[in-house]
């Protein structure tokens, strides 16, 4: 009999499970919990599934507080549009925002410093993935994510945006450096 063919016995329900069948059943269960295991033994030990904190904002409250950091600590523009680089001092909390379609502003950190990194989306979905280091981010509208970093070398990275956002998706990279 093949999944193609109806079963020979109509009450085929009834008849005992096969010995094969259940060696799958429980070859899943098993590798079922493995993977839920996982879970937290990657974020403890694997240093990956970041933790962050999450808040409840609004798209103004958020950019006026990024408005202020960029106020605060901008220290040139750069390209076309002018975009602000920022340059807070270590242990700062610094902020990025995602819109349609950019990261803004640029930000400047020191290699080996910490800084609390607040995220937010003042529009749609983004997904913040930071290259090379490829570190992942869900960016959501309505809620301010909060992340501690600490950059391990120095360089240019870029923020690209993994989450399609629309027609100018594959534009929307930002820019952050790490300097000694
Ligand atoms: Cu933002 Cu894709």
């Amino acid at each position: 009999m093949t999944s193609l063919s109806p079963p020979d016995q109509k009450v085929w329900w009834k008849k005992p499970i096969d010995r094969a069948e259940l060696i799958w059943i429980f070859i899943v269960v098993i590798w079922g919990i493995i993977l839920t295991l996982m879970m937290p033994l990657w974020h403890i030990f694997g240093e990956q599934n970041l933790s962050t904190e999450t808040y409840r904002t609004t798209p103004q409250r958020y950019m006026e507080k990024t408005q202020a950091f960029v106020d605060q600590y901008t220290v040139r523009t750069e390209g076309d549009r002018q975009f602000p680089v920022v340059a807070p001092p270590a242990g700062e909390d610094i902020y990025m925002v995602a819109r349609l379609w950019d990261w803004w502003p640029i930000l400047e950190l020191k290699q080996g410093q910490s800084y609390r990194l607040h995220l937010n989306s003042i529009d749609w979905n983004h997904g913040f993935s930071l290259q090379p280091a490829n570190l992942n981010i869900q960016v959501l509208p309505g809620y301010e994510h909060v992340l501690t970093i600490t950059p391990n070398a120095t360089g240019e990275y870029s923020v690209i945006c993994n989450e399609y956002c629309g027609i100018n998706h594959h534009n929307m990279v930002g820019k952050i450096y790490v300097v000694e």
